[in-house]
């Protein structure tokens, strides 16, 4: 059977873990050679080896790292057909007790990282190219303390409706993928303890229809599907994979 991302060049930004790693597996199944990251070195190198990628060390917040990170990935592929632009992180604070520095630290990868790092890419992304960007249902809903991770993920939204009329012009599509609430790493990494994470995890699976928590290799299966030739008549459209969660039923 033919596979869906045969001979194609694919780079995806925090594929170390969760949606990332799940996505890098399924696109290396596909047929694609793939370059994942993640700012451990160890990490990276470890997952790589697993998976049979390319791993690259490089810090979405931080612009001479996508400087690098497009320098190498040009000088070792030429070109970048599939660009997944996944890497970010979560973080909870009342926009009250927001600081400087929780705005920043979420901002600073989640938006302005994802913005250069399709910005920067671009000149090495031909006709053909796919970009998908990883958003949230966060976007488009109203949980309290998530006021600015909310914001980055409504700003990349926003984004993905000019970058697809932008992009058109050059052959290349783009679209967003909103998951609810997935089964991943993502709240250990900043931190949380174990209690709180179980805590908001029970308060999280009432409000899911479908009652569970998606999985990574769901959103991998979606993600794929965009970034191949079946979905060529889709770009500037935002994804929701989440259960149902968004629909947010007031009885039943
Ligand atoms: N899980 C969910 O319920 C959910 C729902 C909606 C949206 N999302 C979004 O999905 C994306 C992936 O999250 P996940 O749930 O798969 O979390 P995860 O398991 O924590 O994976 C995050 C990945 O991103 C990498 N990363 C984080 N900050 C980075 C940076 N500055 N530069 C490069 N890599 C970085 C991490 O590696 P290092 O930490 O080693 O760098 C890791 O590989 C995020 O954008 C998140 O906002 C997740």
């Amino acid at each position: 059977m033919s596979q869906l991302l045969e001979g194609k060049i694919a780079v995806v930004t925090g594929g170390t873990s969760g949606i990332g790693l799940a996505t890098a597996k399924e696109f290396i199944a596909q047929g694609a050679k793939v370059v994942i990251t993640g700012r451990k070195k160890d990490e990276v190198e470890k997952t790589a080896a697993e998976i049979n990628a390319t791993g690259i060390v490089s810090d979405q917040g931080k612009l001479t790292d996508i400087d690098d990170l497009v320098k190498q990935v040009k000088s070792t592929f030429g070109l970048v057909n599939i660009l997944f632009i996944n890497a970010g992180i979560v973080l909870f604070s009342s926009i009250e007790d927001a600081t400087e520095e929780h705005f920043d630290r979420i901002m600073n990868i989640n938006f302005k990282g994802s913005f250069f790092t399709l910005s920067k890419f671009l000149p090495i992304i031909p006709k053909g190219g796919v970009v998908t960007l990883l958003s949230s249902i966060n976007a488009t809903t109203g949980q309290s303390n998530s006021s600015v991770y909310s914001a980055s993920k409504g700003a990349l939204n926003s984004l993905l409706k000019v970058a697809s009329t932008e992009l058109a012009a050059k052959g290349i599509r783009i679209n967003a993928v909103c998951p609810g609430p997935i089964a991943t790493n993502l709240l250990a990494s900043v931190g949380l303890d174990n209690a709180t994470i179980q805590n908001f995890a029970s308060a999280t699976l009432n409000k899911i229809p479908l009652k569970r928590f998606g999985k990574s290799e769901e959103v991998a299966k979606l993600v794929t599907f965009l970034s191949s030739d079946d979905a060529g008549f889709i770009t500037g459209s935002e994804y929701v994979i989440d259960g149902g969660t968004n629909v947010n039923s007031i009885i039943g």
